[in-house]
């Protein structure tokens, strides 16, 4: 398996990266329950990918913002009051202080450094702001587990950085976030089904009880 870097892996994978995946699903279940009703705020989605999850969110303004275009471009259009944009979540291109609900999800485990993140997403929010932070989980690659997709007949793996719990926590405290809750999403019947479509039942009673998701949320310190 060749292993791609998130810009290369996302251009490929963009026109059928809509198909849910088990752990795609797990985490938007983590996502959902972890977000405060969204009515009245300004939510950014920093790394959307195709921006799917903003849809049909009912926030006051909802912005995207991924590093590729390809992504961006496949999403295009599904719902005219999204507002999407090309770039770094390191650097975005946005103002100070604009934002008072922040994900990031799937999308931190790529960077080699989670604290220029962290960081760059404190400069966006509001002096109140929640942030929800997902990534793959330690515990999964630990158990040798892969970030990949199936392109065509060939499966990519994807550049993936492993941070564990106390670097996000130490990464994020530094940026003046304050953790508020954490969980975690296993291997288990909601993700059955992903595995019995893919004729792998097999693998599923392998890899249940596996922590695949890690959803983080903080509030702004002070
Ligand atoms: C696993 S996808 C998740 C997409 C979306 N958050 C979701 O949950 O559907 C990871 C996304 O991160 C984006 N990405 C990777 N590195 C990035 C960076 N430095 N800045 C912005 N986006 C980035 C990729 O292009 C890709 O769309």
């Amino acid at each position: 398996m060749t292993v791609l870097s998130p810009r290369e892996a996302y251009r490929l994978w963009a026109p059928t990266y809509a198909d849910e995946t088990a752990i795609s699903f797990l985490e938007s279940e983590l996502t959902s329950d972890l977000t405060p009703p969204l009515e009245d705020l300004r939510l950014l989605d920093a790394g959307c990918g195709t921006a799917r999850r903003l849809e049909g969110v009912g926030a006051a303004l909802a912005v995207g913002v991924d590093i590729s275009p390809e992504m961006l471009a496949a999403g295009a259009g599904s719902d005219p009051r999204v507002e999407t944009m090309v770039g770094d979540i390191r650097d975005l291109p946005l103002p100070d202080g604009g934002f008072d609900v922040i994900w990031c999800r799937l999308v931190i485990g790529h960077l080699p450094d989670c604290a220029p993140v962290y960081r760059e997403l404190a400069r966006v929010a509001d002096a109140r702001a929640r942030l929800i932070v997902t990534d793959f989980h330690p515990a999964a690659w630990a158990a040798g587990h892969r970030r990949s997709f199936r392109h065509g007949a060939e499966v990519h793996e994807i550049e993936h950085h492993v941070h564990d719990l106390d670097r996000h926590l130490h990464a994020a405290a530094a940026a003046g976030w304050r953790l508020t809750e954490t969980r975690t999403a296993a291997i288990g019947p909601p993700a059955r089904p992903f595995y019995e479509k893919a004729g792998r039942l097999a693998l599923y009673a392998e890899h249940q009880g596996l922590p695949v998701v890690l959803a983080l949320a903080f509030e702004r310190e002070g």
